[in-house]
């Protein structure tokens, strides 16, 4: 019956329906069928509706509130793979950032001990809940289980939540009691070497690649090794190159040189809250393609596909710089590093810096210039006992393997950070740079800092391409830090730290009072947030918004029209 009446509604072309009308049609149906509401939900998807559970749950003796029993098996497979990101993005009931396999507000949770996943206390001392992981999800493979969805939150009530790999830091991809869309199995990958956005004359080509929205950096940087081509991209394996990444912004190491993943994206495949199934580009729907280069996921539809420019075969410069941290030794470090960090900017290098180490890589030095260039840190480097390594590398994957699989940021660790971008302006004056150094030296009793090489820094941006703060586009760090937790800090320690975090980038928001911040890296308390991430943009936004999402559908922390 509901199989039925949906593929009625849908008529199983890809092209649009009327949300309005299937969710004023769709009790009726329901009633008719005698099914519960999921049920009836999973008999209009052909049975692929699905239960979402927390990752740990097997575990736990006790899970939401009743004895069950504990699956050893199960709960070995977790704990090998606790802090592997390939394993938990494969998950739909995992997150990088597994407090957001819980509900911090009501002090639920599910977690292990990310230190000691074999430690007993973390199942014994809690219990596990269901937290905020979507109690249902659809493995979503085309356009009509969108649009189904939509239907069924607007028939019902029951929010939607998107989930790509799981990366979010603000908890934006999960959602207590919502009917989840997962995207991480439309995987596709195709390289067109002169891709002419649907729509546009055939004058208008780019050398491109084309991705289902669940497309990852490790499969993308395979896949573009073996087709001789680079994709910039991002510094962690499993982000979604078409979901929060691309649409928040997306910076890369690369991005100093080529620009951000949003200045990069020539087309989005896209279902749009009103139900219609569209396509995205300088041609066609040109308001729309705006919003989604900067506007921020999880608001404006759900995303299928992206087609992205990509870059020849790159040879990289790569330095590696790193010593052992004591009470004093970061200061000169950071001292060097904010002195020499315009004439770095000006020779096109992008990378992470820390306290104590950098990785940075240039595709315009010859590696004795980059030697040169790196002179004063290296010596200091040494100095301290580090290690330095300069070298050439034929590509972004052979960099990639080497260097950032074991650099990239942890999961399965609880963190949260926040983040600003620093303009240029502070790099070319004395005082500037000392204010930045001051304020470096602020952050370590609390955290080290956590730099970003990876503004547009000599990209040659074409004005209001893209809907992101302008801030992007003279900047020449996007700079934070991180805070870390454990699974037994209590909801007080957790307040604390959101506080602490909170205040430290108020403290560099002091000093760039006209700056902006990104938007997928931002203080969970931003201040004046559409401001912050969109500027003068964001009435604009506002207006696409309405006209995309009349219901509104799709809703996410500090998001676009939220
Ligand atoms: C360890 C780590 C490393 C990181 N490194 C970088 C980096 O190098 N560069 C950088 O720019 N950022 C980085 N980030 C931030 C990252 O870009 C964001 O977390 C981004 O939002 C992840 O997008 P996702 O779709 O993969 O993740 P998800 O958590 O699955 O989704 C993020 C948001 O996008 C929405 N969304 C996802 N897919 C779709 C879709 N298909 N259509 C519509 N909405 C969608 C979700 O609803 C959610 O709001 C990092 C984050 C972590 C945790
Ligand atoms: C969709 O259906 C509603 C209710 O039947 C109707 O009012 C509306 O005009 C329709 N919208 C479109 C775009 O056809
Ligand atoms: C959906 O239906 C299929 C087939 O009847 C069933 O196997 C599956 O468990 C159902 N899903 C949910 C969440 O109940
Ligand atoms: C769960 O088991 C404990 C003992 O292990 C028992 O005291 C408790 O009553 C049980 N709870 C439920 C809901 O069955
Ligand atoms: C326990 O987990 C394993 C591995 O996931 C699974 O194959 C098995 O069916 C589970 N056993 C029970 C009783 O659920
Ligand atoms: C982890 O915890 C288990 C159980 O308490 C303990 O036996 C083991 O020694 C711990 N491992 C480490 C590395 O601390
Ligand atoms: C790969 O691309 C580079 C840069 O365009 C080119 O010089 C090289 O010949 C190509 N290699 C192969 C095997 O095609
Ligand atoms: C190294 O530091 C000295 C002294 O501050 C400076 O004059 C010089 O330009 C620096 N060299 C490089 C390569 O940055
Ligand atoms: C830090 O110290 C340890 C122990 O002396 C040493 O093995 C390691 O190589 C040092 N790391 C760096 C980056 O210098
Ligand atoms: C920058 O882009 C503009 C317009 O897109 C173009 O006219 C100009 O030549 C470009 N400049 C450089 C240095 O590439
Ligand atoms: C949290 O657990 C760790 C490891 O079991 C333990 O050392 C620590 O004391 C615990 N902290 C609190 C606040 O209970």
């Amino acid at each position: 019956m509901g199989a039925l009446f949906f593929a009625f509604l849908i008529g199983l072309v890809y092209g649009s329906i009327n949300v309005s009308e299937a969710a004023s049609q769709y009790h009726a149906a329901a009633a008719k069928s005698g099914l519960s509401q999921w049920d009836f939900l999973n008999s209009t998807l052909g049975g692929r509706l699905q239960k979402g559970t927390p990752l740990s749950a097997p575990c736990f003796p006790v899970v939401d509130g009743k004895n069950v029993t504990v699956n050893s098996t199960a709960c070995a497979i977790v704990q090998k793979g606790y802090a592997d990101p390939l394993f938990r993005t494969s998950i739909f009931g995992a997150y990088m950032l597994p407090q957001w396999e819980g509900c911090l507000s009501e002090a639920q949770q599910c977690l292990l001990d990310s230190s000691n996943t074999s430690n007993p206390a973390a199942w014994t001392d809690f219990a596990c809940s269901q937290g905020s992981i979507p109690p249902y999800y659809i493995d979503v493979r085309g356009p009509s289980d969108v649009q189904a969805a939509y239907a069924f939150s607007l028939a019902t009530g029951v929010h939607l939540s998107i989930k790509n790999s799981g990366h979010d830091y603000k908890g934006r991809s999960n959602g207590r009691d919502t009917l989840a869309l997962w995207m991480h199995n439309l995987q596709s990958i195709k390289h067109i070497k002169k891709f002419v956005p649907d729509g546009c004359k055939s004058s208008i080509s780019y050398n491109a690649i084309t991705l289902g929205a669940g497309a990852y950096f490790q499969l993308i940087y395979e896949f573009a090794e073996t087709h001789n081509i680079t994709f910039v991209g991002g510094y962690h394996e499993t982000i979604a190159a078409s979901g929060g990444w691309v649409q928040g912004g997306g910076h890369s190491i690369l991005s100093p040189n080529f620009g951000l993943g949003m200045d990069r994206v020539v087309e989005f495949k896209v279902v749009t809250p009103d139900g219609e199934y569209r396509v995205a580009n300088e041609c066609q729907n040109e308001d729309l393609f705006w919003a989604l280069r900067g506007g921020g996921a999880g608001t404006w539809g759900v995303v299928l596909e992206t087609s992205q420019k990509v870059e020849p075969q790159l040879k990289l410069q790569v330095a590696s710089i790193s010593f052992n941290q004591t009470a004093t030794n970061p200061g000169p470090f950071l001292k060097i590093v904010t002195q020499t960090a315009l004439t770095w900017g000006k020779e096109g290098w992008g990378g992470h810096i820390g306290a104590n180490n950098l990785i940075k890589v240039n595709p315009k030095l010859t590696l004795n210039e980059a030697i040169a260039s790196m002179k004063n840190v290296s010596d200091y480097a040494i100095s301290q006992n580090g290690k330095v390594t300069i070298e050439t590398l034929p590509s972004w994957y052979a960099f990639f393997q080497k260097y950032v699989i074991g650099a990239q940021a942890a999961v399965g660790g609880i963190s949260t950070l926040g983040t600003r971008l620093i303009p240029t302006a502070h790099f070319e004056t004395k005082e500037g740079v000392n204010a930045i150094y001051e304020m470096l030296m602020g952050f370590l009793p609390v955290a080290n800092p956590y730099i970003v090489v990876g503004t547009p820094f000599l990209y040659n941006y074409t004005k209001g391409s893209t809907s992101s703060t302008p801030a992007w586009r003279d900047s020449l760090w996007h700079l934070g830090m991180h805070e870390n937790w454990q699974f037994n800090t209590t909801t007080a320690q957790k307040v604390a730290i959101y506080q602490s975090v909170s205040k430290v980038v108020q403290s560099v928001r002091d000093i760039t009072p006209n700056s902006g911040a990104y938007f997928n890296e931002g203080d969970v308390y931003e201040v004046n947030h559409e401001q912050a991430y969109w500027g003068d943009n964001y009435p604009r936004l506002l207006s696409i918004k309405k006209k995309y999402d009349p219901h509104g559908l799709l809703d996410c922390w500090q998001c676009g029209g939220s």
